[in-house]
């Protein structure tokens, strides 16, 4: 007899729908699957579910009716029934107020379509920004065997003889363009070949820092990062995730034997040395914060001292996802890093992590991917920053930065939210200086609300038109991983939770010490205390929806911006280690 809800039922008979005679849940759910033409012997094999997150609204999803198809294939010459679910799908540009804001609300979809349909295992398939985090999260919580597949970087296109990708290039061109360097006519040719096809940005922003992360956790196949997405490696990438996810279902390997305190740890190293997102620290925490494990910042920033940067990609270097595809990918990577991973790290395969390592294609001479000996830069890509402006904690992405302003002092110029900074910011009359430090309130996780990705301030166009190309900027907010500057982000607490950036005022000091992780505002306490006191902070709210949800479980970016009743309800340990 079926029982409801028995953890060890398998294929169909998992997760009966509730009618209270469980044999009868089982009759009726295979007389309506058997509606769509399954036989018997179809629904006896082991069910692998794909969530397809296919959108017209998501062009970097554009290969999904082609990835499942293969992944379908894979699954059935494995012997497992592929049987495919839609999820919310989320695009950058697609995404109001911004896609973060939307990421944990995904996550939700995907744990609970996971919980709620019978599955032996799934293969998640994502790649814009917030997908992938999304769909780990989601399935950490849902604890079955679980693979992540990523679409794939699109490919470069090309400006007057000049390979260009989004979103480097995005951003390079329009601040030519607002620098009146370039015309209407330039620009609107330049938009015609930033993305030159489906497929995730070209460049090492947080989709592709994100599709290397999946490799270094072993939750993906190894080789899953780099193809891009229109190739035949993509597709065979696809085909061969779905056998392994039949593997999986059968060996019965949950995410948690996958996402372990050491899986973590290989992913920071790659974040460091791939000159990653800084995107990527907030996405690791909250989806280690499934997991039950704590980020422990100071020991990030520890590791990040002694992981330089390996990859010469944009934003950090000069080249893009085909050309480390091309490099050899992540195999060429992590070879090269070897000596700072833990090597023990199971995979999605059953294998090690140094196993895989070791049954990889030889390498070959290739400039993409740096030695340890002779590094791209010889620190980490982000450093933790700490202060009376961040008591708990900011981050700059040092590798790409200006290295004249790394140690700075100057004069705060502040903009108390984006539409303030958008009325004012190309003012002719804004009292704005070289060497003055930009400052900007309530771009936060309740702030905005979301924490969108406006942490990339443009320069004033006064400063832009006399040939200022970086300045130090300041915010509770995010950027792209595919932005480059002096940037200092993710300062916590927020300003909309009372945080010190809230009282922050032009004319005040503020001093960056990068070497000396060091981010403060030169104000007496007893003077930030009364400015606290004169104009107190009123927290935001919302009457009704998924906003008023948001507002009052978000939690700050040192925990993910997950949501606090998402969390795993124990701690396990704190990574990394120290
Ligand atoms: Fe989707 Fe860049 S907009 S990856």
């Amino acid at each position: 007899m079926a029982q409801p809800d028995d953890p060890s039922d398998t294929g169909m008979r998992r997760g009966l729908t509730s009618y209270g005679d469980a044999d009868f849940s089982l009759f009726l759910r295979k007389a309506f699957i058997k509606g769509a033409g399954y036989t018997d012997a179809a629904l006896d094999r082991p069910v692998i579910g794909i969530s397809d997150t296919g959108s017209g609204y998501n062009p970097c999803h554009g290969n999904m009716a082609q990835l499942i198809e293969a992944v379908q294939r894979g699954v059935m010459l494995a012997g497992g029934l592929p049987v495919k679910f839609p999820t919310i799908s989320l695009h950058e540009s697609f995404a109001h107020p911004t896609s973060m804001y939307l990421r944990n609300l995904m996550s939700i979809d995907t744990e609970e379509m996971i919980r709620a349909q019978p599955m032996d295992a799934v293969v998640l398939i994502g790649g814009c920004d917030k997908t992938v985090p999304a769909q780990l999260m989601g399935a950490a919580s849902a604890g079955i065997p679980a693979l992540q597949l990523v679409t794939g970087s699109m490919l470069t296109g090309s400006h007057r003889g000049e390979t260009v990708g989004a979103c480097t290039d995005c951003r390079r061109y329009w601040g030519r363009y607002r620098a009146d360097q370039i015309d209407a006519q330039e620009i609107a040719a330049v938009n015609d070949q930033l993305v030159a096809s489906v497929g995730t940005c070209s460049v090492m922003g947080t989709a592709s820092t994100m599709a290397c992360i999946v490799e270094a956790l072993g939750i993906g196949v190894p080789g899953v990062a780099s193809p891009p997405a229109v190739t035949a490696g993509r597709l065979r990438v696809a085909e061969r995730s779905g056998a392994v996810a039949v593997q999986l279902a059968r060996s019965r390997l949950t995410i948690d034997k996958i996402l372990t305190a050491k899986a973590f740890e290989n992913a920071m190293r790659v974040l460091l040395a791939i000159g990653g997102s800084t995107n990527a620290i907030v996405h690791l925490t909250a989806i280690a914060g499934r997991c039950g494990f704590d980020v422990d910042l100071a020991a990030l920033d520890r590791l990040g001292r002694e992981t330089p940067v390996l990859l010469d990609l944009k934003p950090s270097g000069a080249h893009y996802m085909e050309d480390f595809h091309a490099a050899g990918g992540m195999t060429t990577l992590l070879r090269e890093l070897k000596p700072l991973l833990h090597l023990d790290a199971l995979t999605v395969t059953g294998r090690t992590l140094g196993e895989e390592l070791e049954a990889a294609a030889p390498p070959f001479h290739q400039t993409v991917v740096h030695t340890l000996a002779r590094p791209l830069y010889r620190e980490g890509g982000i450093a933790v920053l700490k202060g009376n402006l961040a008591p708990g904690g900011a981050i700059i992405k040092q590798s790409a930065a200006d290295p004249k302003l790394m140690e700075h002092e100057g004069r705060a110029v502040v903009f108390e939210g984006a539409a303030d900074l958008a009325r004012r910011i190309d003012a002719d009359d804004l009292d704005v200086h070289e060497g003055d430090v930009l400052v900007l309130k309530h771009i936060g996780p309740k702030g905005a609300p979301g924490m969108p990705e406006a942490g990339y301030i443009p320069i004033p166009r006064k400063l832009a038109r006399a040939g200022v190309k970086d300045i130090v900027r300041i915010s509770d907010g995010r950027m792209s991983g595919t932005a480059f500057g002096t940037i200092v982000l993710h300062v916590t607490p927020e300003s909309a939770v009372g945080g010190p950036l809230a009282h922050v005022r032009s004319g005040d000091r503020i001093r960056l010490s990068v070497s000396r992780r060091e981010i403060s505002l030169l104000v007496p306490d007893a003077e930030l205390a009364r400015r606290a006191q004169e104009r107190p902070v009123q927290p935001s709210s919302a009457e009704r929806g998924y906003r008023k949800l948001f507002l009052q479980s978000v939690t700050q970016a040192d925990q993910g911006v997950d949501f606090d009743f998402l969390r795993a309800p124990r701690t396990i340990g704190r990574v990394p280690k120290d």
